[in-house]
């Protein structure tokens, strides 16, 4: 039934070029969800008891690479940042790395920066590559239109575009391919590897002479390029490497790394049964936690997906449509990809590697005081007395992006800070300080408002 479905989505498009791309796209589409039904059927999953914590040689600590000058092998290197995510956790409806996060830059602008600085510190040509989704193409184009005339090459692709699937019948919810955006879905950053085939991408970029791509998350201002892990990779001959970073009890949301009969592989909440749950979340058996910054070898994935195909981990992720409808997308995870290498193995990297932004606490933290920008990369303020970043918890009240812009007239000063609660209806004016630890709770039906240039310190409202 789905076939027929879909081969009836194909035959909607009347232009002969647009709908032999989508049709291989619906083809993709088609063997994950066949992929999806035999695996329900046989209900096979990871086998529990199998296993075990990642070896010593299977994770590396960053800190054991030897530092290198050698900066012409940046010239075999290419960026891409996975930028096909809408950051609906706070309640954007376009794409994220079009917010404005440090000195009316956004999430983009402070890569090109980044990037830009390398190349011409090194006189080398590093190409930022940036996968969007229908989603966030626009935003997207949008944003690099500005730095059409700049020394950085900027390529762009769209990854996939997938029918979402109604939950009680199996079938694709749209009915024809120019159906509404609500009916389809980006496939998650595991969508990668095919949509670099299919844009014709990994073979442009093996043909510039490139060897080897950084990959990390578009709202990851800490994924700055390494020349110590890629001259690790190059030495180790290792043809994927996952950077993983030291786990706290916050982390619940990243896979890890495992040892799964001998072979490392990423294990994802996801697929980690119900009973197994706490002890997935728990700092004592998995250690780390996949940062999504990923090395791999241009030519071993031309490899892979030639040969063998991609066969990563399936994400079932269930949602509801705007009128009630159950649909479910079935998703994939770029780092699932780490059994297919050789080689494969993660590197523990320091923390600052993963400052992402997934919430609006996050946001805060990174538009204050507390970091400033060099050459598009943030660094820790020196005027900060200590080595940990406050910690920060704000209420519902602030978790939609527009209700945190509302409610800062400006972003306190927060040097001296350890802890800010902020619970319930709260607007903070113009240059606030905040100081040690600082609690503000307003109750239902109250409203508090903390004026402009007002200091708090080791204060509970
Ligand atoms: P996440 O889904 O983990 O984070 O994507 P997010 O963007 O904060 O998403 P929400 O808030 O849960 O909606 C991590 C990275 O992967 C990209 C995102 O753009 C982000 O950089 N991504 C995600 C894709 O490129 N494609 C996808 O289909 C999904």
């Amino acid at each position: 039934a789905m076939k027929n479905e879909l081969a009836h989505l194909v035959a909607s498009v009347p232009d002969p070029p647009t709908r032999r791309a989508f049709d291989t796209e619906m083809q993709s589409f088609f063997l994950l969800f066949t992929r999806y039904l035999a695996e329900k059927a046989q209900s096979k999953g990871l086998e529990w008891d199998k296993i075990s914590s990642p070896g010593k040689d299977q994770i590396v600590p960053y800190a054991s690479l030897s530092a290198t000058q050698d900066f012409s092998l940046l010239d075999k290197l290419a960026v891409l940042k996975v930028n096909g995510g809408l950051g609906t956790s706070m309640g954007m409806t376009g794409a994220k790395s079009a917010l404005e996060v440090k000195n009316d830059m956004t999430f983009l602008d402070l890569t090109v920066r980044q990037i830009e600085h390398l190349n011409t510190t090194y006189k080398v040509d590093v190409p930022l590559i940036l996968m969007t989704s229908f989603n966030t193409h626009e935003d997207t184009l949008r944003i690099i239109k500005k730095y059409a005339n700049q020394q950085l090459r900027i390529t762009t692709f769209n990854q996939s575009r997938y029918p979402r699937i109604l939950k009680e019948t199996l079938l694709p919810c749209p009915q024809r391919a120019d159906d509404d955006k609500k009916n389809w879905y980006p496939p998650g950053h595991g969508d990668l590897y095919n949509a670099l085939l299919h844009s014709g991408v990994l073979d442009q970029l093996i043909a510039d002479g490139k060897e080897y791509l950084f990959v990390s998350n578009s709202d990851n201002l800490g994924a700055v390029v390494d020349e110590r892990i890629l001259k690790h990779m190059i030495d180790t001959e290792s043809e994927f490497i996952m950077e993983v970073t030291d786990k706290t009890k916050a982390d619940i949301k990243g896979g890890t790394l495992i040892d799964y009969e001998g072979q490392v592989r990423l294990l994802e909440i996801a697929q980690v049964p119900s009973e197994h749950a706490e002890e997935f979340k728990s700092i004592r058996k998995f250690k780390i936690f996949n940062t999504n910054n990923l090395w791999l070898n241009l030519k071993a994935l031309k490899r892979v997906m030639e040969q063998e195909g991609m066969d990563l981990e399936i994400i079932i992720n269930p949602k509801d449509t705007d009128d009630g409808r159950a649909v479910i997308q079935l998703e994939t995870a770029a780092g699932a990809a780490i059994k297919h290498f050789k080689g494969a193995h993660g590197v523990n990297v320091p923390r600052s590697r993963f400052l992402p932004v997934k919430s609006c606490s996050d946001l805060l933290l990174i538009k204050s005081d507390i970091y400033s920008l060099e050459h598009g990369q943030l660094v820790l303020n020196e005027a900060r007395m200590f080595d940990t970043i406050p910690v920060v918890k704000l209420g519902d009240h602030f978790k939609k992006i527009a209700n945190f812009q509302r409610r800062f007239k400006s972003i306190p000063k927060i040097v001296e800070l350890d802890h800010l609660t902020v619970t319930g209806d709260v607007n903070f004016g113009r240059n606030v300080t905040l100081r040690g630890t600082v609690i503000v709770v307003a109750n239902e039906g109250q409203r508090i408002d903390i004026p402009d240039g007002c200091v708090l310190e080791n204060r509970k409202l």
